[in-house]
């Protein structure tokens, strides 16, 4: 008790250095904050139509609220709570534990309303369903310190899908803000090592990955259990602007991943597949593709690069939750030999080289049939036109050189 007057605050901001929509949320206690939340979230819901299962695509948008009346900073023998609603009676709700010296989330829950035709079209059932995770989430930090997970990190949930991302987050806070020191999650950790604020460790400082031509053909499949999940090929190149240590100013910088550098990890879920790639420690790339199982389409969704290079003033955190690239079928994979760019947010785009991805149905460790990019296809028709027009050259040649022959033959005759 004692807790009936909460003000509850939301702020909608862009996370600074471009990248994916995030909310923040908040829960207080009169005056003291106590449960503060900034974060993309988005949602992969399965459910029934009358001709079968469908997926559908939600993300909280910047109109998410605070109800004040479900959440609560918690007490000696209830958990803190944060629930935000959005939408026509969807709500996500976090819930806190603590013992003293650290705090987790011990649960999440996703309630969604099947009765909103926009969000889940044909749905055979006007339901407000509500699933609740069953296991340990992983997400918990010190007391005292803001939990950070920049990476997306998705969560499943009996039928959905929840991914986090661009997320710091503190419960029982001890000030009105987020603490200042963070409780870095796994994912990003492999780039918080090298942040240029730390001492010069010991071992020698790793180089920035150095620009060159084409970059070279990395093989990144995800293997599950010794059977092959999602298989990728491809040459990446990332296109990114930062603020530069050494030249005080903005800069540009075209860079290569090196894929003997370069390891893969990830994941494969129904309807999302997760690949990060991991270079020199510094440069985090993660991908997520979803597959939409009505129409059997997989596209990639999502992007997200971290990167700490040693000349970055700041580390560069950019995502982007609503890309629509690389789009093919299920039972398929996507190729494209030529050059493509996918711009992901002002200041990052990553261009691909040679490259072949299969995030669902994978049955024999090998690539099934390749549905081709447009590039490639209009590339593949210029020897078509090539040919075609040295084939009617040559035609007339013959044609020319049989009329001339058939003249001459004309003008012995009249002698
Ligand atoms: C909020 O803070 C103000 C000024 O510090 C104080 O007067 C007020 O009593 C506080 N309200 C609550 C509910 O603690
Ligand atoms: C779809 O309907 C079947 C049969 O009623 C049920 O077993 C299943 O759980 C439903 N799936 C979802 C995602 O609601
Ligand atoms: C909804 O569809 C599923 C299969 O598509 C079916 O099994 C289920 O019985 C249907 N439910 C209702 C309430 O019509
Ligand atoms: C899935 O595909 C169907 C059919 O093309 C489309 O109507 C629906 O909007 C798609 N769902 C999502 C979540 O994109
Ligand atoms: C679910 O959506 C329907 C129609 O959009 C709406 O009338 C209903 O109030 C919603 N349910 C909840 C719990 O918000
Ligand atoms: C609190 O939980 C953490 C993680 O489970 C554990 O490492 C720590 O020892 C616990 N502390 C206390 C005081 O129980
Ligand atoms: C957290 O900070 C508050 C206020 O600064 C302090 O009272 C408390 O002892 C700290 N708790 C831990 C576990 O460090
Ligand atoms: C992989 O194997 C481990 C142990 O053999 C098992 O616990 C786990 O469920 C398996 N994972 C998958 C995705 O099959
Ligand atoms: C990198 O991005 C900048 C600005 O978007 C663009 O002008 C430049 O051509 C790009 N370079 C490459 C190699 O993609
Ligand atoms: C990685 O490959 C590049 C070029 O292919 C080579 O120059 C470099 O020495 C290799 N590095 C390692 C650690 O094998
Ligand atoms: C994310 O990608 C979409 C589609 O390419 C684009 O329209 C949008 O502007 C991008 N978001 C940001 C923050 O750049």
């Amino acid at each position: 008790m004692g807790y009936s007057n909460y003000s509850v605050a939301l702020v909608a901001c862009l996370v600074l250095l471009g990248g994916a929509q995030a909310v923040t949320l908040e829960v207080s206690d009169g005056n003291s904050t106590c449960i503060k939340a900034e974060l993309s979230a988005s949602f992969s819901i399965t459910y029934n139509t009358s001709s079968g299962m469908s997926t559908a695509q939600l993300a909280l948008p910047n109109s998410t609220t605070v109800d004040a009346g479900s959440s609560s900073c918690g007490t000696d023998v209830a958990a803190a709570e944060l629930v935000a609603v959005f939408g026509l009676g969807h709500a996500l709700g976090l819930s806190f534990s603590t013992n003293g010296s650290t705090y987790a989330l011990a649960k999440l829950s996703l309630q969604y309303n099947l009765s909103d035709a926009s969000a889940f079209p044909q749905a055979n059932s006007s339901d407000v369903v509500t699933v609740i995770s069953t296991s340990d989430l992983g997400i918990w930090a010190r007391v005292n310190t803001t939990y950070r997970c920049v990476t997306p990190d998705p969560i499943q949930v009996g039928a959905t899908n929840v991914t986090l991302s661009d997320m710091r987050l503190e419960a029982y806070m001890p000030g009105g803000d987020l603490s200042p020191t963070e409780s870095v999650c796994t994912a990003d950790q492999a780039v918080t090592t090298v942040l240029p604020t730390s001492v010069a460790p010991t071992t020698s400082p790793t180089p920035a990955p150095t620009p060159t031509g084409t970059p070279e053909r990395g093989n990144y499949s995800i293997n599950i259990n010794g059977t092959m999940c999602l298989l990728a090929q491809m040459g990446l190149q990332l296109n990114v602007s930062y603020s530069s240590k050494s030249q005080k100013k903005m800069v540009q910088e075209v860079v290569n991943l090196h894929p003997n550098q370069t390891s893969a990890s990830g994941h494969c879920e129904t309807s999302s597949a997760t690949l990060v790639l991991t270079q020199d420690q510094n440069t985090n790339l993660t991908f997520v593709f979803t597959l939409n199982s009505t129409s059997n389409k997989y596209h990639l969704s999502w992007l997200s690069l971290v990167a700490a290079w040693p000349d970055m003033t700041d580390p560069v955190l950019v995502s982007n939750d609503s890309l629509d690239y690389l789009r093919s079928t299920l039972g398929r994979s996507y190729m494209c030999n030529s050059e493509q760019t996918l711009f992901v947010a002002e200041g990052f785009a990553l261009n691909t080289f040679r490259l072949q991805v299969q995030p669902f149905g994978v049955t024999t460790n090998q690539f099934a049939t390749a549905e081709e990019c447009q590039m490639d296809q209009d590339q593949m028709l210029i020897p078509i036109v090539v040919g075609a027009a040295l084939a009617g050259l040559v035609l007339i040649v013959l044609i020319a050189y049989l009329i001339g022959r058939k003249r001459s033959h004309a003008g012995y005759q009249t002698i």
